[in-house]
């Protein structure tokens, strides 16, 4: 009987001690009411300790959980993940994934380097495929990311060797013949932007605003960096490189944090950060927009500031005859607006200094609390017209430069870099919205320009939460399309509109929004349906069509399907071509295969 006050007492110390972790509390007050209760369409807190740690902050950042995640902070979303995931990361590839001669090169050639086979981003190869091979291509090998819910890793291929990032933040070196696994490293967080090689280097930056160099032959780490201190600063666009220095464009999930009315809204900045290949050593970084001062209160009282955003969601492009970098900009989050959102915007190369600054929509700030009139939409409340595309730099035959720059507003535009950026023609192609227009990138072989848009048209389900959480599809008939100009003149050479869906296809959308490749007679553009197909530059016939939405037999021996085509498009070199399909987000199909086709048996 004297035993008891002890227990109490020792119980009562051990709780003084042992005060909950960060992580127990964020699950207590933002998932308990969820997953505690026994409900049969919610996974149980014991379900989700089987998960690891990083599959538990993929479904935070990307699959079913995005939604109610938007408003933890980084560190949030890290510290539930720690207490509830299996601790280390996912389980390392099967033995016979491996390839079983590392040094071995494949006799393939050809290359991509990045965004685009070159730094002018015209995502045009001029070798290796033809019409006739187009039409022969056949399915050569499919890889999966496992447990993965998209496949957004932009692929670049040199030396035989694919390089490529994953929602899982896994980067691998895959045989591009083979899709055997040469190595991976795990970056902080998931890689989408494609990686950069410059000699023995692999430069490449992930969704949590770290910049890596890692040795390309054996996958360890030279340096990493956080190139901006925002905790929702973030790399989505791929670097490109000149003379020793590394240009890493820097935007943010900021926009998703203001869906909480107490957040502080808004400080991020948009910038491009110049970085010496040899150390990531700063040499300089280009805000592009001045700093934010605090301007009063949000109708919930908390602290508003401005200006703030014009994030960098794509790679620069290169131009060094006139020893500039050009890079396309999105919207401001918050009040005031400036003349460097939604514009396309010429940076000395040496100096990083602001040359000219082109903007097509003026007055455009927006965050995601604008979807459901919150405390945190800006005054201006949109039209949200990011400029999500690499601006392509192309010579015309007489000569001349021209840039060509795609929008989310559903309008390209043409620019004059010999006059600071002076708009020689517009043409619209598509319809243009929050999540319409040209969304991640356009084609151009020098003669026409090729875009393709996303329009896709989002519908919200009534939810009936707790127990449902997917409230988003996406309309079968509307969206997508793809538009043939002129490079001289904007001249509308040709438009194919995008192929409505089969009814009873759940997240199935004709949208257009990933990049589009162009090749010699042919363009290449993934659908939200499922379907990669190649069109004729000559008239948009289609030369060829797969559909990606369905189960694949991998080499790695992951469970994979094909779902939804969004984010970077296909990559194309040494006659082979490689793709990416899933995606989860926007009511899409998810998905978790790589795939790659070739024209030779
Ligand atoms: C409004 C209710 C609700 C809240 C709040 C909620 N969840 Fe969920 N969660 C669900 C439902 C429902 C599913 C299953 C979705 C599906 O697959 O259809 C789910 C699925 C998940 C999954 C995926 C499980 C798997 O098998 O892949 C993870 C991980 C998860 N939740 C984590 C969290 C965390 C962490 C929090 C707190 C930050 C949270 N959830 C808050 C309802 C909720």
């Amino acid at each position: 009987m004297f035993k008891e006050p002890i227990v109490v007492l020792l119980f009562a110390a051990l709780s003084l001690v042992a005060a909950p972790t960060p992580g127990a509390a964020i699950y207590q007050t933002r998932c308990a009411s969820c997953h505690d209760p026994l409900h049969p369409r919610v996974p149980p807190r014991a379900a989700l300790q089987k998960l690891s740690r990083p599959q538990i902050l993929r479904s935070l950042y990307f699959g079913v959980m995005a939604n109610i995640a938007r408003t933890l902070t980084t560190q949030e979303k890290e510290a539930v993940a720690d207490f509830l995931g299996r601790p280390g990361g996912d389980a390392p590839p099967l033995p016979s994934a491996m390839c079983t001669s590392p040094a071995a090169l494949t006799k393939l050639t050809g290359s991509w380097n990045g965004w685009s086979p070159t730094t002018t981003n015209t995502r045009y190869q001029s070798v290796g495929l033809s019409i006739t091979q187009t039409q022969n291509l056949k399915l050569k090998w499919a890889f999966g990311f496992d447990g993965d819910v998209t496949a957004f890793g932009s692929p670049t291929l040199l030396d035989g060797r694919l390089y490529l990032g994953s929602a899982a933040g896994v980067v691998y070196a895959l045989n591009a013949e083979t899709g055997c696994i040469h190595w991976t490293f795990t970056a902080n967080g998931p890689v989408r932007a494609a990686p950069l090689a410059v000699g023995q280097s692999l430069l490449f930056g992930d969704q949590s605003g770290w910049f890596y160099s890692i040795n390309a032959k054996s996958g360890q780490l030279r340096w990493k960096r956080r190139v901006d201190q925002h905790e929702a600063a973030r790399l989505t666009g791929a670097a490109v490189a000149k003379d020793g220095v590394v240009f890493v464009p820097v935007t943010s999930w900021e926009e998703g944090l203001a869906l909480n009315p107490q957040y502080a809204c808004c400080t991020f900045r948009g910038s491009l950060v110049a970085l010496r290949v040899s150390d990531g050593s700063v040499v300089w970084k280009s805000y592009l927009v001045p700093p934010p001062t605090k301007l009063g209160l949000n109708s919930a009282g908390a602290d508003r500031h401005g200006p703030s955003g014009a994030g960098i969601w794509s790679a620069p492009t290169l131009d060094p005859k006139r020893g500039l970098l050009y890079v396309t900009t999105g919207d401001n989050y918050s009040s005031p607006p400036t003349s460097s959102s939604d514009a396309i915007v010429a940076l000395n190369l040496k100096s990083g200094q602001v040359v000219w600054t082109r903007q097509t929509t003026a007055n455009d700030a927006y965050t995601s609390a604008c979807g459901n009139k919150g405390p945190n939409c800006p005054i201006e409340n949109g039209p949200d017209f990011d400029y999500g595309a690499s601006a392509i730099l192309v010579a015309t035959a007489d000569g001349r430069d021209i840039l060509l720059a795609g929008q989310k507003s559903g309008l390209v535009y043409a620019l004059d870099p010999a006059r600071n950026g002076e708009i020689l023609w517009e043409a619209r192609v598509g319809k243009g919205g929050v999540l319409g227009g040209v969304q991640w990138g356009m084609a151009s072989d020098g003669q026409q320009v090729y875009a393709a848009v996303s329009d896709v048209l989002r519908k919200t389900r009534a939810s009936t939460a707790p127990d449902d959480v997917k409230t988003v599809t996406v309309d079968a008939i509307q969206g997508g399309g793809l538009t043939a100009l002129r490079v001289i003149d904007g001249k509308k050479n040709w438009h194919v509109p995008g192929v409505p869906c089969p009814a009873n296809k759940p997240g199935c959308s004709p949208a257009q929004s990933a990049a589009v490749t162009a090749i010699p007679g042919a363009v290449f553009s993934g659908a939200f349906d499922g379907h990669l197909r190649a069109f004729a530059a000559e008239n948009g016939s289609v030369l060829w069509d797969f559909d990606t939405a369905q189960t694949f037999k991998t080499v790695n021996g992951v469970t994979a399907k094909g779902g939804s085509m969004d984010g970077p498009g296909p990559v194309i070199a040494g006659g082979m071509l490689f793709v990416n399909s899933g995606y989860s987000r926007f009511g899409g199909m998810p998905g978790n295969v790589l795939l790659a086709f070739s024209s030779e048996p």
